[in-house]
């Protein structure tokens, strides 16, 4: 069976991130959604919430695929650790556009470095969430913006519960 791990802090998760959760899915016979824990960023929610918004989402953006093989986790420490403990033998990442590709480039070589048998394959972001950041997805909400358009129906609700708390 190939396994691909998906690494990230989906801190919200947005649509781009869920584009590549699912072209992932129509390429390895399992995937493995892996939610990094110890972000250096405070992230929005606890790793609970931020998990049970994660598998929402994806449930909701698989469209017919089997759920079954794809996973959500979350992690700690060490992406190709993360990697090795699900037998994943590749990393997935999305990229947007050039400016990802230099931080990309440079995680890419060193997790390989790391862990030679674990490569890394990009998928190109689909072009209409091409633009979409979970940071500028945090900004537009917490300044009260809609930000519908941009995350699933898991995320816009628990940011609107924020803002109507705040
Ligand atoms: O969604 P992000 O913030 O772009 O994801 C970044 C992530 C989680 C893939 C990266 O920060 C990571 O792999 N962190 C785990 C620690 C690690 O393995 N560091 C070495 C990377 S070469």
């Amino acid at each position: 069976m190939t396994t691909a791990i998906y690494p990230g802090s989906f801190d919200p998760v947005t649509f781009g991130h869920l584009d590549v959760v699912a072209r992932a899915a129509d390429v390895f016979e399992r995937v493995v959604v892996a939610l990094l824990v110890n972000t250096k960023k405070s992230p929005l929610w606890s790793t609970e919430e931020r998990l049970a918004c994660l598998r929402e989402a994806v449930e909701g953006a698989l469209d017919g695929r089997d759920a079954a093989r794809v996973e959500i986790v979350a992690f700690e420490g060490l992406t190709v650790d993360a990697a090795r403990r699900v037998d994943a033998r590749f990393i997935v990442r999305g990229l947007r556009a050039v400016s990802d590709f230099e931080s990309e480039m440079q995680m890419a070589h060193t997790n390989r470095k790391l862990a030679p048998e674990v490569d890394t394959v990009f998928f190109m972001t689909a072009l209409e969430h091409a633009y979409l950041s979970s940071s500028l997805v945090r900004e537009i909400s917490l300044l009260g913006g809609d930000v519908s358009g941009m995350v699933p129906p898991a995320v816009v609700t628990r940011l609107r519960a924020m803002t109507d708390v705040g």
